[in-house]
C-alpha cells in the first residue's frame, strides 16, 4: 500500500490552476482549458487537490446533482503515478460523499484507459453501458457507477 500521510487534500482554487493546467495537458488528448476549469470552480466548489510540499500532485473535478456525484475529471502528474495519489483523492471523496449523504458516484472513461479502468475497478465501479463516439476522436465511453457505501467514511 503506497504510503501516502504526506499527501493533504484541499479545494481547487484559481491559485492551483498553474499547476493542474501542465498536469492536464500531459494527461488527455483533449485537455480543458483554462477557461474551463475557471468557469467550473467559480459555479461549483467540488473540485479538490492533492498536495505534496506545496505542490499540486493530482485533482479530481466533480459535479454534485441531487444525491449523485459525477467524476468529471481526474489526472495525477506523470512522475507521481502509483504512489496512491488518485487513490487518495476518491477516498477523500468518498469520505465526503458519505457526510453528505450521497448516493451513487458516476463516470464516464475511454475504452482504451487501461489504468483508469483497473483504478475504478479497484474501487468498486461496475460498468453501466458504453457512450459510442463519446470523445472528439470517436473513441467509446464506458459508464460507470458505484453506490456510496456507509463504510466509505
Ligand atoms: C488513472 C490515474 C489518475 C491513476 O492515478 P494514480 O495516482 O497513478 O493511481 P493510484 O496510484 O492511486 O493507483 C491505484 C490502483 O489503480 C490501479 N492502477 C493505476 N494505474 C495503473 C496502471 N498504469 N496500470 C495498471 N493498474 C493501474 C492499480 O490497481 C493501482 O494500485 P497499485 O499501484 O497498488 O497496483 C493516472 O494514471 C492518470 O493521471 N492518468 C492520466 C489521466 C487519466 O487517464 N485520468 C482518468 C480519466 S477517466
Amino acid at each position: 500500500m503506497a504510503d501516502t500521510t504526506d499527501l493533504s487534500f484541499a479545494e481547487l482554487t484559481a491559485d492551483h490552476l498553474h499547476d493542474v493546467l501542465p498536469i492536464e495537458r500531459e494527461s488527455f488528448k483533449d485537455p480543458w482549458s483554462l477557461a474551463s476549469f475557471r468557469n467550473f470552480i467559480v459555479l461549483y466548489r467540488t473540485s479538490w487537490v492533492a498536495m505534496r510540499d506545496n505542490r499540486v500532485v493530482g485533482y479530481l473535478v466533480t459535479q454534485w446533482v441531487l444525491d449523485e456525484i459525477h467524476i468529471l475529471n481526474v489526472a495525477v502528474h506523470k512522475f507521481e503515478r502509483r504512489k496512491g495519489v488518485a487513490s487518495f483523492l476518491l477516498d477523500s471523496l468518498f469520505e465526503r460523499a458519505v457526510a453528505h449523504k450521497m448516493a451513487d458516484v458516476y463516470l464516464e472513461v475511454r475504452e482504451s484507459n487501461e489504468s483508469a479502468r483497473a483504478l475504478y475497478a479497484r474501487y468498486g465501479f461496475a460498468e453501466l453501458g458504453i457512450r459510442k463516439s463519446y470523445y472528439h476522436d470517436g473513441e467509446d465511453a464506458l459508464v460507470m457507477h458505484r453506490r456510496v457505501r456507509k463504510s466509505d467514511r
